[in-house]
């Protein structure tokens, strides 16, 4: 199989985000069978389907970016229990025209980040749901709940970092190998 090309989504918009800390991490971590690239989303007009008339730069250029991939992880921050608005709006965006969803098919993973103790769980729930029914598989195991994510970028617990990094290490090499499996080797 050649190059895995994955897309990374990244549902928060703060400049300190620890969200971003964490998909940037991955990208560091990446084995070499894989190139992981963050695709912004911050720019995109919220969905409206009039809009579809004439498409918006931004959602166009998000489409394109997604549709060369051939996996999607999405780490994500939970907010009111569910996915931050800015992500469901993203995910809105590739869905449509109806028929041309840039997901369809493409193996997913979802990673989910918080500073509180319940991993974010609301968050890659509410997500999962809705790559149900835009037909991404996702991975199941292992699955990802980091809590308490602040302690692994403070620079005074280095045991939180290097568990962290442990722990994204494992998470992609067990993702490249079920994308490997989900898509066949003649990708
Ligand atoms: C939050 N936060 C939060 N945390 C959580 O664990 N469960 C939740 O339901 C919520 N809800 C929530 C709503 C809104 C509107 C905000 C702004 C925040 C806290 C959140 O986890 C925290 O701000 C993170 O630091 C946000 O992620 P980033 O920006 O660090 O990636």
């Amino acid at each position: 199989m050649s190059v895995q090309k994955i897309g990374l989504l990244v549902g928060s918009l703060r400049a300190a985000s620890y969200s971003r800390k964490v998909a940037l991490e991955m990208i560091r971590l990446a084995a070499s069978g894989m190139k992981l690239e963050l695709i912004e989303i911050g720019d995109l007009p919220l969905y409206n389907e009039d809009l579809e008339q004439q498409v918006p730069p931004s959602w166009h250029r998000f489409r394109e970016a997604m549709r060369e991939k051939d996996g999607i992880i999405f780490v994500t921050p939970e907010y009111n229990r569910s996915v931050p608005g800015l992500l469901k709006n993203a995910i809105d965006v590739g869905s449509r025209p109806y028929g041309k969803s840039v997901w369809n098919g493409k193996p997913g993973a979802v990673v989910s980040v918080t500073p509180g103790g319940l991993g974010a769980f609301g968050a890659n729930h509410h997500l999962r749901q809705s790559m149900v029914f835009l037909n991404v598989p996702m991975m199941q195991q292992p699955e990802a709940y980091l809590s308490n994510i602040a302690a692994c970028f403070d620079a005074a617990q280095p045991e939180a970092g290097a568990r962290l990094e442990k722990f994204l290490d494992g998470f992609l090499k067990a993702y490249s190998e079920w994308v490997s499996g989900t898509l066949g080797n003649d990708k």
